[in-house]
């Protein structure tokens, strides 16, 4: 049978999560896309809790170059999260010819236009399910099932972490910092829990998505973002009586004068929909022209959902890869070029 090789970086909550999916799905996973996917190499910074999760089984390093640069990987996972080193492993991962799998959305969203440009002109794939809205396909559905809308606007919650922390605040009673707390521990929360509590994590993924939905190279830095740091509980509890809740939207729409992108606390009446998503989960709600609504729906953090989205994106590099000559592999990131010069409004 052939054999993927995959080299990792990052044995996180997501890695970790990766690891067990390959091998606890490794059977059906080969029986589906006919290709055996194995982790060859690890790059961690703690070595001892890297062994400590899976053993002698694998070769482990601290330097992610010896992973890309590695005979015995084809395929890198970058898993680890923030800027850099990702950025630089990923890049050269890209000049090293090898296909990319990432969850890292601060990543695409700062960088993803360089990203996309270099494996482009290497013919390699770039794939992010896992970097918006954790465990649901909402980028596969943008880039394939949705494809043939003209899409009108995006809205919905896209962070497990405040969305959790709001539901814990009003459900249970707990303060901002219990239900962080929680959420951190749960393993939701960025490296940084600011990323989450300020709306920039909310934004990264929006941004990412109105790249999908509109064509448009990654609007960085151009979402207006404000987060739910400054909420008590008697915030949520007002809303509450009052016949509403508050949740953290991200919204994208096409305007007269541009897209627009924002992510705020709103206030939503309680019987509508998207008031009774609670804890982790997400949901992301689709206008396209010909479709009209559609809603996606399911766990937007956590360990095993993403790595639900990440063992996804290695099947489609097998089967992508398998059945294609070099070069020829699909551009998976964003098609950019039609609506290059289209407004972005800011806020
Ligand atoms: P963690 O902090 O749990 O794991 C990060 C991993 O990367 C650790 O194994 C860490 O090693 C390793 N790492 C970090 N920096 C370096 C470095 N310089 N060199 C080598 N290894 C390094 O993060 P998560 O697993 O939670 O998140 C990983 C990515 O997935 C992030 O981009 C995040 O935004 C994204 N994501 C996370 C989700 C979640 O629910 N947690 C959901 C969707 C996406 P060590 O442990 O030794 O320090
Ligand atoms: N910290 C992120 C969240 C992880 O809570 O949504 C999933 O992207």
């Amino acid at each position: 049978m052939k054999v993927m090789k995959v080299g990792l970086l990052g044995l996180g909550v997501v890695g970790e999560g990766t690891w067990k999916l390959l091998r606890s799905n490794m059977g059906e996973l080969e029986r589906r896309t006919g290709v055996r996917i194995e982790v060859t190499q690890v790059a961690v910074r703690d070595l001892a809790k890297a062994r400590a999760k899976i053993g002698d089984a694998v070769p482990l390093t601290q330097d992610g170059l010896d992973v890309v640069r590695s005979p015995d990987v084809d395929v890198v996972v970058e898993l680890m999260g923030g800027l850099n080193p990702a950025y630089d492993w990923v890049m050269e991962a890209i000049a090293q010819g090898k296909h990319v799998v990432t969850a890292n959305k601060a990543l695409l969203a700062e960088r993803g236009n360089e990203i996309f440009q270099a494996a482009r002109e290497k013919g390699v794939i770039v794939a992010f399910e896992a970097a918006v809205a954790g465990g649901i396909p909402v980028v596969k559905a943008l880039r394939e099932g949705l494809t043939a809308n003209h899409i009108q606007w995006v809205a919905g919650i896209i962070n497990g972490t405040t969305n959790f922390i709001l539901s814990e605040m009003r459900t249970r009673g707990l303060t901002f910092k219990q239900a962080l707390a929680e959420a951190q521990e749960l393993g939701y929360a960025e490296a940084d829990p600011t990323f989450d509590v300020e709306g920039i994590d909310a934004a990264h993924k929006l941004t990412l998505l109105a790249s999908l939905a509109f064509g448009i190279p990654v609007p960085f830095g151009k979402a207006h973002a404000e987060g739910i740091s400054d909420l008590t509980r008697k915030d949520v509890a007002n809303a509450e009586r009052l016949g509403y809740r508050i949740k953290l939207l991200g919204i994208t729409r096409r305007t007269e004068k541009g897209i627009e992108l924002r992510v705020h606390p709103t206030l939503i009446p309680a019987e509508s929909l998207l008031a009774n998503v609670s804890g982790a989960m997400n949901a992301v709600l689709v206008n396209g022209d010909a479709v009209g609504s559609t809603l996606y729906y399911g766990a937007g953090a956590g360990q095993m959902p993403t790595a639900s989205a990440v063992v996804a994106d290695l099947v489609d590099v097998a089967r992508m890869a398998s059945a294609l000559p070099d070069h020829q592999v699909p551009h998976l990131g964003f098609q950019a070029a039609a609506m290059a010069n289209t407004p972005i409004l800011s806020m």
